[in-house]
């Protein structure tokens, strides 16, 4: 007998009803969402379902997949507005956090060709902008090999097993709202390269991330593309260290961005809490006359302080101590 799921338990099958996103750009006028329920048991994964809607229901019913096994990165798309590899993300665990009603839509409904299918021209573009692979003059017969030690490795697999999938690009929104971001998946790659010790580009690359607004500075940190990565790729933190790099390299311009992160550093150091105000003042440089409206109704709620009023943590000398031992570059 099947035993019957709850949110808590396991279970043999469940009921789920998937509203299904569907268009066709070449004869659909608007998209609409069809409702298939269907009894799915514990080891279905969303690549599955898919499956079934389309040679039980409806064989017009379009997708990418190719490996099922989360290597090729093709069958990225949405549940309930969380990035997942069909191939690899089981129903239960969806299930167990949205409930037996399922949203499956791809990731990017502007870029929509049919259905699943998505025209990832942009992505791919971008990735292709920061020279995604090793610059490095090398001697056709070389009398030892070129080594990568395991701690250098260790540096770079975390973005080595990147699969192209997208779902951190569809996912972030400074992509959402700003069409010229490079996005975490290329900058990601980036990173990948910057820190091989073989590769010979470093500088030019970081000359291409490091515009402002279109690389590394225009990542807002929300860590929606961490969260949204199946690989564990955690682009985030790849673009910090660029970041980073950028500084240490010399690479760094002075602009709203690297201001910004300058002060902050000061300010935390100065005082062990952030001065906002005066963050505000030293990151816009003449650009701050425009935020003045604010600041006078934050000075007055108290939300922001005269520098020469700016308290000090009591743990000042702790905090200190921390910087120190945090900062890997000089500002
Ligand atoms: S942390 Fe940056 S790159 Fe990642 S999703 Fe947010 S804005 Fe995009
Ligand atoms: S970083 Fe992760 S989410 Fe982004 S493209 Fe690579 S594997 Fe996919
Ligand atoms: S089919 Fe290849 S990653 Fe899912």
């Amino acid at each position: 007998m099947l035993k019957e799921c709850s949110l808590n338990s396991v279970c043999d099958k469940m009921e789920i009803t998937f509203k299904v996103f569907r268009f066709n750009a070449e004869t659909d006028y608007l998209p609409y969402y069809q409702d298939f329920t269907l009894e799915v048991s514990e080891d279905e994964v969303v690549l599955d379902i898919l499956n079934r809607i389309k040679w039980d229901f409806d064989g017009s019913f379009s997708y990418r997949r190719s490996c099922r096994h989360g290597i090729c990165g093709s069958c990225a798309i949405k549940v309930n507005s969380k990035a997942v590899l069909a191939c690899k993300e089981r129903v239960i665990d969806l299930y167990k956090i949205f409930g037996s009603n399922m949203t499956i839509e791809p990731q990017s409904k502007s870029r929509v060709v049919k259905d699943m299918i998505i025209d990832k021209k942009d992505f791919w573009s971008k990735y292709d902008s920061v020279k995604p692979y090793l610059v490095s003059e090398i001697d056709e017969n070389p009398a030892t090999e070129h080594l990568v030690s395991p701690e250098q490795y260790e540096e770079l697999h975390e973005a080595d097993t990147c699969i192209q999938c997208g779902c951190c690009y569809y996912s972030c929104p400074a992509v959402e709202v700003n069409e010229n971001y490079t996005g975490p998946a290329a900058l990601a790659k980036a990173y990948r390269f910057n820190f091989d010790p073989r590769d010979d580009a470093k500088h030019e690359r970081l000359d291409i991330v490091n515009k402002l607004g279109s690389g590394i500075w225009d990542c807002v940190k929300c860590f929606e593309c961490a969260e949204a990565c199946p690989k564990g790729v955690d682009p985030i933190h790849k673009i910090t260290a660029l970041h980073t790099q950028t500084f240490k390299e010399g690479k760094a311009k002075s602009n709203v961005a690297t201001r910004h992160a300058v002060f902050f550093k000061t300010s935390i150091n100065q005082h062990g809490l952030l001065d906002e105000g005066l963050l505000v003042a030293y990151s816009e440089g003449l650009g701050v006359v425009k935020h003045i409206p604010e600041a006078i109704s934050m000075l007055k709620k108290g939300k922001i302080v005269m520098p020469w009023n700016m308290p000090k943590s009591k743990n000042l000398a702790e905090v200190k101590k921390l910087v120190k031992i945090s900062s890997t570059a000089k500002f």
